[in-house]
């Protein structure tokens, strides 16, 4: 899969895509976005999820895999993080999405029924 190019000058929070290089936790992936915004804000996390989230839909509608990498959440946050993306200190990043061709589609893992209480 060819990456993206991403912009030569960051315009403060909007999605980082980078080619992923490290083998660590990113499994070998294409691409890493970086969801992020601008913080502080009341719902800076809130939104950006929703956004992950939609990302990941749109992804696999067109057959790419995502994985959202928690794991990589926390060094995004601090300031060599940021440095390393090119993403101005006011953004908190939220959701580093890995994205990249699936080597297959594995089915549906089975969920628990959800709990339910009506009120009212
Ligand atoms: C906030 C968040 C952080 C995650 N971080 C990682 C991670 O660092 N590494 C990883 O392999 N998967 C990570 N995942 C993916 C989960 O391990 C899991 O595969 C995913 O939520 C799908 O769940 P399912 O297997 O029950 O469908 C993360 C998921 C979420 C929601």
């Amino acid at each position: 899969m060819r990456a993206p190019s991403a912009p030569s000058s960051t315009p403060p929070c909007t999605p980082s895509v980078r080619r992923t290089r490290s083998r660590g936790p990113f499994y070998h992936a294409p691409v890493l976005i970086l969801i992020s915004g601008a913080a502080p804000g009341p719902w800076v996390v809130e939104n950006c999820a929703l956004a992950a989230e939609n990302l990941m839909l749109a992804a696999y509608a067109r057959r790419l895999g995502t994985c959202w990498i928690g794991y990589a959440q926390q060094y995004l946050t601090t300031e060599a993080g940021k440095r390393l993306l090119g993403l101005p200190s006011g953004c908190l990043p939220v959701a580093p999405l890995i994205v990249g061709h699936p080597t297959t589609f594995p089915p549906p893992t089975q969920r628990r029924e959800p709990e339910i209480r009506w009120v009212g």
